[in-house]
């Protein structure tokens, strides 16, 4: 690829944002994650308090001459009950960020469901219950009517994937059920069937000044065998793929369903190898620097696999032929140097597909704020700035990362990393 140096100019009007979500950034929130302790003793009751601060947050985007933020919209907090009218403060608070976003110059994408519910659809056994499809029509019916004026990009779900894989197969999100393949199932089914209609109603209730933008953000991760003679951890890989890849693009993508969307959101980190069963990766609990040993190159989270972007986006490509968007790639360490070359080289490889013919048309750097990870608390940092948490006031820092996105956000261009790791 590019020789190291190379400036790599990306096209005018390319979106260059921040991402976060709701329970992550915001606190004050009752959802199935508002009793949650995570091994650290992390619980997202406070978070970055993003609730109350996020004037000062989006002064931040400004400072870091970002132009786009994609951000959640909370379910739980604006409506009570199924087909309940919108909570008129709660809405006003989310208006009052679309305003100032925009008198920033900042586009927002609004994403409508990040792996959280009201208590009332939980208390209905969540999306493994067909009921949840209407209450969720509905709830984007009264937003899409509220917002449409300032919201142009929508993403309905994010990573379905890992949601209903975490939280129904794996344990580790609220309810922590095991090894529930058809609860996995179902929650996908239906989470696509009301993806669709969503979609529909974006889509013809839209601002007509701006044409709405629909889609899905789709996690992609590669799986594969260590060694490729091993045949039980290739089959493991592919059962993997299978499940998470194959069947949720299909569900929510396959056959006429394509023409629901009018983009992709790809969520996209990196890959999973897998040696006598076992997943090595930090995220699994396999120490980083023995990883290295092994020749893999990691964050706290997983492998990085940055000629992987160009495979998934040139597969998407051909498959669905619609616009990308990168919905999320960030990289969770301490160690600064490693984030900027992580982010170079993926964005190296992003510009390449691009180069390729895949249109891509913007990134949204995970995340702008160190937050609460899910099960494992506050002990990933993804942030772009840093918060100290031990200090009540929940300081921002930028982190030195946060500088060199700065640059490539404000000049609209990268200067690629060498693209020397094997395959
Ligand atoms: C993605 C999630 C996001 C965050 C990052 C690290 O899977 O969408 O909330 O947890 O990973």
């Amino acid at each position: 690829m590019m020789p190291p140096g190379n400036i790599l100019q990306f096209p005018a009007g390319f979106l260059w944002g921040t991402a976060t979500s709701p329970t992550q950034v915001e606190g004050h929130i009752e959802n199935e994650w508002t009793d949650f302790t995570a091994p650290d003793g992390g619980t997202c009751r406070i978070a970055c308090d993003h609730y109350h601060r996020y004037p000062e947050d989006i002064e931040w985007m400004s400072r870091l001459g970002a132009n786009a933020y994609r951000f959640g919209i909370e379910w739980s907090r604006l409506q009570s009950a199924p087909f309940a009218p919108l909570d008129r403060n709660e809405l006003a608070r989310y208006v009052d960020i679309l305003d100032r976003l925009k008198l920033a110059g900042i586009t927002p994408m609004a994403v409508l469901h990040h792996f959280s519910n009201p208590p009332w659809i939980n208390s209905m056994g969540g999306w493994t219950n067909a009921a949840a499809v209407p209450a969720f029509v509905d709830y984007v019916r009264r937003l899409v009517a509220a917002l449409k004026d300032r919201v142009y990009l929508w993403n309905t779900f994010n990573e379905p994937d890992t949601y209903a894989c975490v939280a129904y197969l794996l344990g580790g999100f609220p309810p922590q059920r095991k090894w529930k393949l058809g609860q996995f199932r179902r929650v996908i089914d239906h989470m696509a069937h009301a993806h669709v209609q969503a979609s529909q109603i974006i889509r013809q209730e839209g601002d007509a000044r701006r044409k709405p933008e629909v889609g899905i953000a789709k996690n992609w991760t590669f799986f594969h065998a260590y060694k490729r003679f091993s045949p039980w951890d290739r089959m493991t890989a592919f059962a993997c793929h299978y499940t998470f890849n194959k069947f949720v693009l299909d569900a929510f993508l396959g056959g006429g369903r394509r023409r629901a969307s009018t983009f992709i959101g790809l969520n996209y980190y990196g890959r999973v190898r897998f040696h006598h069963f076992r997943a090595m990766i930090p995220a699994s609990g396999a120490p980083v620097q023995r990883l290295n040993d092994f020749g893999f190159v990691c964050d706290d989270m997983v492998e990085r696999y940055p000629a992987g972007l160009v495979k998934i986006l040139s597969y998407l490509h051909r498959k669905f032929r619609l616009p990308v968007y990168i919905t999320e790639h960030g990289a969770a360490s301490q160690d600064e140097k490693f984030r900027e070359r992580d982010l170079r080289e993926n964005l190296a490889a992003l510009h390449g597909a691009m180069a390729g013919g895949v249109d891509v048309r913007g990134f949204f750097y995970w995340s702008l704020l160190d937050n609460f990870e899910w099960q494992f608390g506050y002990s990933k940092k993804f942030g772009l700035l840093a918060v100290d948490f031990a200090d009540e006031k929940l300081p921002r820092t930028m982190k030195p990362l946060a500088e060199v996105y700065s640059r490539i956000c404000r000049a609209n261009s990268v200067q690629a990393e060498l693209q020397g790791r094997p395959e």
